[in-house]
């Protein structure tokens, strides 16, 4: 088959489940995947014959897309931050909202670093998914220490290859969040009393209320992980004041504490910091115009 007729096929496979760019995109996702190919090559050669091994694995990505199987499953990989990730059915497809909130938190970093230059940090990511904060952030925070928690021990597999694949050193724990009375797992000091403090707690935590579900698309709904997605309508910031909790024990006196949020919940969030006794607590909105984001401090 030449690469040709193989795209005419899939645009026609395609076209009732997805806009023409998806497609298009798709395509030429799969395409520098299996055949080590550009768009350009694809316009100079339309003829260029697909061998019968290459054509097996473009059929079965195709069968996956037909079925809404997104295609960074598929590809087993992604891009964050300008960083490679790979991804796989236990860990949540990483999403531009929390790149913003990296983007932040890098931002806050360069703020504190203007009056100290050399002040080393320590950071906790809870809910690590495929390591997406952490990774990104001890590639782009020298003189920094990083830990991070996740329940699923599978996430965490996925999350220290990423660690690896990023030549960046990230301390992965595998804890329940809701079951932690303390977040000393991470000192070694088992006689002492001391408490571990962080300079930046961060946290993406599952938020989408199960009454939401009608608004999720099919190819998140039916694929990624609902662990790591959903919350019960009666509790949805169990994880946020769970984790505010937490802070206040474990957040240094100068330190911020970064949430991604539901961008229905903005004022409850702020108002759960707020009754916890959190100040500057600053609302954000993410590149769709919605509340995304909170930074808030002690
Ligand atoms: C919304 S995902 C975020 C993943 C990643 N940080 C990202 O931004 O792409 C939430 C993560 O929290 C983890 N999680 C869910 N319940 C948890 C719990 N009780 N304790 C710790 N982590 C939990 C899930 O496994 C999932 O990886």
């Amino acid at each position: 088959m030449t690469i040709k007729e193989f795209k005419n096929n899939f645009i026609y496979q395609l076209s009732p489940v997805y806009p023409q760019t998806e497609i298009d995109t798709f395509f030429f996702y799969l395409i520098e995947e299996y055949l080590n190919l550009q768009r350009i090559d694809i316009t100079l050669q339309p003829n260029f014959e697909i061998s019968s091994e290459n054509e097996t694995l473009l059929n079965k990505a195709l069968a996956r897309l037909k079925k809404e199987e997104p295609i960074q499953y598929i590809l087993g990989k992604t891009e964050f931050y300008g960083l490679p990730f790979h991804v796989n059915r236990h860990t949540l497809i990483p999403r531009p909202e929390t790149e913003e909130l990296v983007e932040w938190i890098i931002s806050e970093v360069k703020e504190i670093r203007t009056n100290n230059q050399t002040k080393s940090l320590s950071i906790l990511d809870i809910g690590t998914g495929s390591g997406c904060i952490p990774i990104s952030l001890k590639v782009n925070i020298d003189n920094s220490t990083i830990c991070a928690i996740d329940v699923s021990e599978e996430a965490l597999k996925i999350a220290k290859h990423n660690s690896d694949l990023n030549n960046s050193l990230v301390q992965f724990l595998n804890l329940d969040i809701l079951k932690a009375d303390s977040l000393n797992v991470f000192t070694k000091k088992t006689t002492s009393d001391e408490i571990i403090k962080f300079n930046i707690i961060v946290s993406n935590p599952p938020y989408v209320r199960n009454l939401e579900k009608i608004e999720i698309k099919n190819n998140v709904l039916q694929n990624e992980p609902h662990l790591a997605l959903f919350v019960e309508d009666d509790n949805p910031l169990i994880f946020y004041t769970k984790i505010a909790d937490l802070a206040k024990k474990h957040l240094s006196s100068d330190g911020f504490l970064f949430f991604e949020i539901n961008q229905y919940l903005g004022s409850q969030t702020v108002g759960m910091l707020h009754q916890k006794g959190f100040k500057n607590i600053e609302l954000r909105k993410d590149l769709f115009g919605n509340n995304r984001m909170i930074k808030a401090n002690l």
